[in-house]
């Protein structure tokens, strides 16, 4: 976005890479909003609980692109363009980048229709900035706790795809992403992060 609106940032990576973690220091660092998808709105919240119960058994996986897109567009128009708006910076927890990633390269449905379905969802509101967190796939592995979520348990074949797909969307888009490397300590990739926001954006 331009003119007196905020800088939306968009923090990348594999699940357990230490995004999360990330994201939450650089919206401090910023006073920037905080916001994650799937879940950054009201009905978001029921979209993710949808998208990652074990429990409805069999989820397509068309349906899956679909309900994240569903995610990313009240998202939008709820939380992350008001904000902006505003003149406020939004630091988003993943954001079309992950699509891609999961539901293209890791499920292996077509990347380019996956990411034309987001950009329709989101009405064309793209990140001024995304950082990859990168991390081998073992290091990720040993890094959680929790049990896994639907898409976790999906397997480890699939973190190696989505990893190699978002390293190719950072490859590809070198003038929007940063690929930081993640497996240091969390103050060291804080300090990487800054220094990208900061090289980037001038904040
Ligand atoms: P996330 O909230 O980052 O995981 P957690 O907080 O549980 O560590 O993401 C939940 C899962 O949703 C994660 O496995 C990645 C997946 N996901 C997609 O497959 N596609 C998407 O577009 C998004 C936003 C997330």
């Amino acid at each position: 976005m331009t003119g007196s609106s905020g800088s939306f940032i968009v923090v990348e990576g594999i699940d357990g890479c230490g995004k999360s973690t990330q994201a939450e220091l650089l919206a401090n660092g910023l006073g920037a909003l905080l916001t994650r998808e799937p879940g950054g709105s009201p009905l978001g919240i029921e979209i993710r609980r949808l998208l990652l119960a074990t429990k409805h058994g069999e989820v397509s996986d068309r349906a899956e692109a679909l309900l994240m897109a569903a995610d990313r567009a009240q998202h939008v128009v709820d939380v992350i363009r008001p904000t902006l708006l505003e003149g406020r910076s939004v630091v988003g927890d993943r954001y079309i980048g992950s699509s891609v990633a999961y539901q293209g390269y890791g499920r292996r449905l077509d990347v380019d229709k996956v990411r034309d379905i987001s950009e329709w969802a989101t009405d064309g509101l793209v990140a001024d900035l995304v950082l990859l967190v990168d991390v081998p796939v073992a290091t990720a592995v040993r890094r959680r706790s929790a049990a896994p979520d639907r898409i976790e348990a999906a397997g480890e074949a699939m973190q190696h795809r989505v990893r190699e797909g978002f390293l190719a969307e950072a490859a590809a888009n070198a003038h929007q992403w940063v690929v930081i490397d993640g497996d240091h300590p969390v103050a060291d990739v804080a300090q990487s992060v800054n220094e990208s926001v900061r090289e980037r954006l001038g904040l």
